[in-house]
């Protein structure tokens, strides 16, 4: 009797100990892969930018290297991690939201409206399987060549072309875009 309580008490409190450690380590892993994919974005962008000032090398980019690039992010990343964009107006189908994303980031959506939301909001989501991380993404500046109300012909065309039912176009600076989300498997 005495030993079997021990027991139980035993497996109860390591197993606290586990979920504790397990969430605060996987939110953190989580933004760290979120960070990873968003920079390489990001700065592979910024370079192809400012390789002409029209955009059109750096949308043939976006459009032939974005799903590459996040592939090899995530062949880097540890197994039990995966990360990925998404956003409530997609332009690549392959970026495809599922349920729980669409929550969340209609969350996302009616703080941006009002204002009161900004890319350092950070929704944690705890699952039985997976821990999910998510990070909103503003439209920023450089994101209206490609994504904004006034976008260039030659750029329209392309997006056009590869993209026929493209709805990641007329953002203004400040609207809520999407969010970068990294979903961390708990039994791996
Ligand atoms: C040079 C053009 C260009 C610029 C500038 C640009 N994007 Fe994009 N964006 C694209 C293209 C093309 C895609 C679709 C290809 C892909 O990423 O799979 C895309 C896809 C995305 C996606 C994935 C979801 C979806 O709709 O498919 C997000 C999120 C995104 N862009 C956010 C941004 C943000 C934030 C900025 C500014 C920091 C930005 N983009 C700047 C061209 C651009």
């Amino acid at each position: 009797m005495k030993l079997s309580l021990l027991t139980a008490s035993l497996l109860l409190s390591s197993s606290l100990y586990a979920s504790q450690i397990h969430g605060t380590s996987a939110k953190s892993e989580g933004l760290q892969a979120i960070k990873l994919l968003g920079s390489t974005l990001k700065s592979q962008l910024k370079e192809k930018l400012q390789q002409d000032s029209n955009g059109t090398v750096a949308i043939t980019f976006c459009t032939s290297e974005a799903q590459a690039i996040t592939q090899k992010v995530n062949t880097e990343l540890p197994s039990h991690i995966k990360v990925r964009r998404t956003s409530l107006q997609l332009r690549n189908a392959a970026n495809q939201a599922d349920n729980l994303d669409i929550k969340i980031m209609k969350n996302y959506k009616k703080s941006f409206e009002k204002r009161s939301a900004g890319a350092a909001m950070i929704t944690v989501v705890e699952r039985e399987a997976f821990t999910r991380v998510y990070k909103p993404l503003t439209v920023g500046a450089v994101c209206l060549k490609c994504h904004g109300t006034n976008v260039s012909p030659v750029i329209a065309e392309k997006i056009q072309a590869a993209y026929p039912k493209d709805a990641a176009i007329g953002m203004k600076e400040g609207d809520f875009r999407g969010v970068i989300v990294a979903e961390i498997k708990k039994h791996p």
